[in-house]
């Protein structure tokens, strides 16, 4: 029923690498958080989810001297541009359907105002989702990037959020 599962993602070594730069348990609490959302509002739960997961895959390190520079990344992060782009790239390599790598994208690029201007977007249901989620995992100080967890724990939380889609898609289906 679904092109790509998010176990594909996780374990392609493009989403290794930015996932782990930016946080893998921050990036697994949001897609879980999406996933809940979108029920919660009639949103496709798959597109949800993967936005959720690779939301914040656009991040760059951020240093001067060896450490990270909070004034450096305010004013230079463009991290939902290249997050939007990164996912979009991954997603078609992986074999997703293009309209739905298109709202993934989308959803990516409006998850945060940091960036723009100014903060004046109006948000689809699921841009607004993604970025509600995003905000409830957040904490004080950019710590949500630093939680840690292990590689297979993270890949059976992966596991099952895939079957929590499969099972909230078949229900939908026979509703
Ligand atoms: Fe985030």
């Amino acid at each position: 029923m679904r092109d790509v599962k998010l176990l594909d993602i996780f374990t392609h070594p493009i989403a290794q690498k930015y996932l782990n730069r930016s946080g893998l348990a921050h990036a697994i609490a949001v897609a879980y958080h999406s996933f809940h959302l979108a029920n919660e509002y009639n949103i496709d739960p798959d597109i949800a989810a993967k936005a959720g997961l690779l939301h914040d895959m656009g991040h760059f390190t951020w240093y001067r001297n060896g450490k990270w520079d909070y004034d450096l990344y305010k004013q230079n992060d463009i991290h939902p541009i290249k997050g939007a782009e990164r996912a979009h790239k991954l997603l078609i390599r992986l074999g997703e359907n293009p309209i739905k790598a298109k709202t993934i994208s989308l959803a990516i690029l409006f998850h945060t105002d940091s960036f723009l201007p100014s903060n004046d977007i109006i948000r689809t249901p699921l841009q607004q989702v993604v970025k509600w989620a995003d905000e409830k995992d957040e904490e004080e100080g950019g710590k949500h990037h630093y939680r840690k967890i292990d590689f297979l724990r993270a890949k059976e939380s992966i596991m099952n959020l895939d079957k929590l889609i499969d099972e909230e898609q078949r229900k939908r289906l026979s509703s």
